[in-house]
């Protein structure tokens, strides 16, 4: 059974009603109120998981995990060099039906690149795809002209060979077109892939690290697709009439099937990437057990961090570790954030132990996290707004570079965005350049997992979030960073305005 009817969680709860329901909202912004942001959704959730009697037992697996290759390397001089080709192919993205897909290097998704810490990398990315693009590498802390924002933008036939020194500590990132009026076609359609950074932190060598084998990557798409296996990704294609809401696992749908994956380590770590045009991925143990967070977006809690539901919006990552002694069944719990999107619980993955090992007690220390004192910050609002069939930053249209609101910042400027959202639309919003902390969400002064570094972090209708941050390292007066919604077609709408960074 891969949709649980009696869910242990809030979102699961609005469509009792049975196996195969879809419900369809369309007041997307509002699913988000009632749940609350990471912390707040796993208070709420651990008060009904406390009166969930039935334990289920794991979900019998009847696919297989498909893991991402991981993309070798050359490495001369220093630099190593990675060489990925923007492609199209055919996925099933609906089960039984063959869709016109894109990948890099492949059909559908991407390989895993690993970065170090301290080394420098080099990519050769040629474009097959027959309309422009450009790749962004989400989360990471590089040049803006390296950054693949818009300005970036590469036409059929070229290759772009951005080169940069990897200054991310470990943490979980991805790469994603990001081209002015077609990102949101271009990721449903299968342009994806994760990065992970790794580096010679204590708590990296405790972790688990071996891929594939006990490092997993988990890419969770909602999708929106017509019965001929048509990906939509726009007002047009969503107001379409036979619309499914596809969810797939590493490529795979998971709508009826649960994936299976056999532990041969007892300590498995998991990766997740919601990668999603708009849908929040909430993600659980069919058990009701907990997981080990162990990073947000932007790498390492201070500690192992216990919680029942890892609630991830559009474009957003998170680490946690699971020491097995039965099979557990992950679940994502969809919830819609957009007029769009598809809802239920779905048992995506069974992870069934078959190892002798006894690992170490995690370490209780993963990093250290000062929090900024924001009181000498310099202060800014930031105001997600509506105009007609547009979307706005700050009353600016993000639809041309031309259009867009443009903040002008400079080197090592600390400040503190006041992140308000003037629409009933739930909004993911993303940074590029630096990561941030949190300092208020909705009035309320941030705990838990939501005291870690983000890139990435929901803004429900009506509310704002404030967050703090430091332009560190790189400047430019031609290329800009870029901030945005990660609902891909509120992006594409005008929901984005441009960051430059200048010498002070
Ligand atoms: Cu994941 Cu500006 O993007
Ligand atoms: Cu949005």
């Amino acid at each position: 059974m891969t949709h649980t009817t009696e869910p242990a969680s809030g979102a699961g709860r609005q469509r009792k009603g049975g196996k195969g329901l879809h419900r369809r909202k369309f007041l997307g912004g509002m699913a988000g109120v009632g749940l609350g942001a990471v912390g707040a959704a796993g208070a709420t959730f651990s008060l009904l998981s406390g009166g969930n009697a039935n334990k289920a037992a794991a979900a019998d697996a009847t696919g297989t995990l498909t893991v991402p290759d991981l993309l070798e390397g050359t490495t001369s001089d220093g630099t190593t060099t990675y060489t990925l080709t923007a492609k199209t192919g055919t996925n099933e993205v609906i089960s039984g039906v063959s869709s016109t897909t894109a990948g890099y290097n492949g059909s559908y998704l991407g390989p895993t690149m690993k970065w170090t810490t301290g080394d420098t990398v080099l990519l050769n990315i040629t474009n097959t795809l027959g309309a422009d693009t450009t790749v962004h590498f989400h989360g990471a802390h590089i040049p803006p002209k390296m950054d693949g924002g818009p300005q970036n933008s590469f036409a059929d036939g070229e290759t772009w060979s951005p080169t940069f020194e990897v200054k991310d500590e470990a943490k979980t990132l991805w790469y994603h077109p990001h081209a002015l009026g077609t990102t949101a076609e271009q990721v449903v359609h299968g342009l994806a892939g994760m990065i992970i950074v790794e580096d010679d932190s204590d708590a990296s060598a405790a972790l688990p690290s071996e891929y594939g084998v006990d490092d997993i990557p988990i890419i969770l798409q909602c999708l929106a697709a017509d019965s001929s296996g048509d990906i939509k990704y726009n007002v047009t294609g969503y107001l379409g009439s036979g619309l499914s809401y596809p969810v797939l696992c590493n490529g795979t749908n998971v709508d009826s099937t649960t994936l299976g994956f056999t532990a041969t380590k007892t300590r498995i770590r998991f990766r997740v990437l919601n990668a999603s045009p708009a849908d929040i991925m909430t993600i659980q143990r069919g058990d009701g057990g907990t997981l080990t967070q162990i990073a947000t977006d932007q790498g390492y809690l201070t500690e192992p961090t216990e919680v029942t539901t890892i609630r991830l919006v559009a474009g957003a990552r998170a680490e946690f570790v699971l020491d097995l002694a039965d099979a557990v069944t992950l679940q994502a719990v969809v919830t819609t954030g957009w007029i769009r999107g598809g809802s239920g619980t779905y048992d995506f993955l069974t992870v069934t132990p078959e190892a002798t090992d006894t690992p170490d007690d995690l370490p209780s220390t993963l990093t250290t996290i000062t929090r900024y004192d924001t009181a000498d910050f310099a202060a800014r609002t930031i105001t997600l707004g509506q105009s007609g069939q547009n979307m706005t930053i700050n009353g600016s249209v993000g639809t041309t570079m031309d259009g867009m609101a443009t903040i002008m910042t400079t080197l090592d400027a600390e400040e503190v965005w006041t992140i308000s959202n003037g629409t009933q639309l739930e909004h993911s919003f993303h940074l590029h350049d630096v990561p941030f902390q949190l300092i208020e969400i909705n009035g309320e002064e941030p705990t838990g997992v939501d005291l870690g570094w983000f890139d990435t972090f929901e803004v429900v209708g009506g509310g704002s979030i404030k967050i703090a941050m430091k332009f560190t390292d790189f400047t430019d007066d031609t290329y800009m960073y870029m901030l945005h919604c990660h609902l891909l077609q509120h992006e594409d709408e005008g929901m984005m305005a441009a960051l430059m960074v200048m010498d002070g």
